[in-house]
């Protein structure tokens, strides 16, 4: 029978990669969105993927939205969690919502959406779980403390959980993207952006699907001893 994965983020940027790519490999994916209505309409006519809404940050939803696909699709064998956001600025002039809610969605949300679908991969002694982090949770980025502070923190939750899902036949592995061609950071300022791209030996952004294939190595059962590690994709700009 075909696993179920789920995407959280999965409607847009590396998670429609990532949801595409699963698809492909032949799992049932459900692609969760916090906002974007459209955008997911949208998906969902051009792919076939069901999008589930609910804000990742929010943990009573994550655990609502959670049993719904599981009565839906079948138990979650796979988590992808990809939702994230930034909030920008240098830290003199960070405010605390800006840090709350980074933090509540990047840091919390990867807790919000592993929590619940935990003790099933317990007793059904598979999982596969796939966190992904930035190159900024790594190296640290002007303008992103708080951002950054939830990226290195999402590698300590993936470590963690390698230790005690190993033997239940569980994994959790984090991929640090670098600079990926997303709204996300198509949204930097040209000037930044064009200066961050000086930076990257590869001289061009990611694509969203060179991350996708990544999580597709980490889910499959050929990953099964690849536990609490780190990919780093990112074109050659920092090295661990
Ligand atoms: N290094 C050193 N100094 C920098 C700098 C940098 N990277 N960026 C800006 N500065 C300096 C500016 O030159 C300026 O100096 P002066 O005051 O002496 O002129 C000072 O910092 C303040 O700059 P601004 O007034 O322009 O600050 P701002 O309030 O407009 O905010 C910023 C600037 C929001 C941090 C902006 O520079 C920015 O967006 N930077 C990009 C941050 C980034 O890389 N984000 C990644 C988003 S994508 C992502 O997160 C995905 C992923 O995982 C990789």
């Amino acid at each position: 029978m075909a696993r179920t994965a789920l995407v959280t983020g999965g409607s847009r940027g590396i998670g429609a990669a990532i949801s595409k790519a699963l698809q492909n490999e032949g799992y049932t994916v459900a692609a969760t969105y916090a906002g974007n209505d459209e955008a997911a309409a949208k998906f969902t006519e051009e792919t076939g993927i069901k999008t589930y809404k609910w804000n990742a940050a929010d943990y009573d939803a994550s655990k609502e939205g959670i049993a719904k696909v599981e009565a839906e699709l079948g138990p979650i064998d796979v988590v992808v969690a990809n939702a994230g956001i930034t909030r920008d600025a240098p830290f003199h002039k960070m405010t605390p919502q800006q840090w709350k809610e980074v933090v509540d969605t990047n840091l919390t949300g990867v807790f919000n959406t592993v929590h619940p679908v935990w003790p099933g991969m317990r007793e059904r002694g598979f999982g596969r779980i796939v966190v992904i982090s930035s190159i900024n949770g790594q190296k640290g980025q002007f303008g992103q403390v708080n951002y950054a502070a939830t990226k290195a923190g999402d590698l300590g939750i993936v470590k963690s959980l390698a230790q005690e899902g190993a033997a239940k036949g569980i994994t959790a592995n984090a991929i640090c993207p670098g600079y990926i061609a997303t709204d996300m950071v198509m949204a930097v300022p040209e000037k930044v952006r064009e200066a961050i791209i000086g930076q990257i030996p590869t001289g061009r952004l990611g694509e969203p699907e060179e991350i996708a294939r990544c999580v597709v190595f980490l889910a499959s059962d050929d990953a099964g001893f690849v536990n609490g590690s780190t990919i780093t994709a990112n074109g050659g700009q920092f090295f661990v």
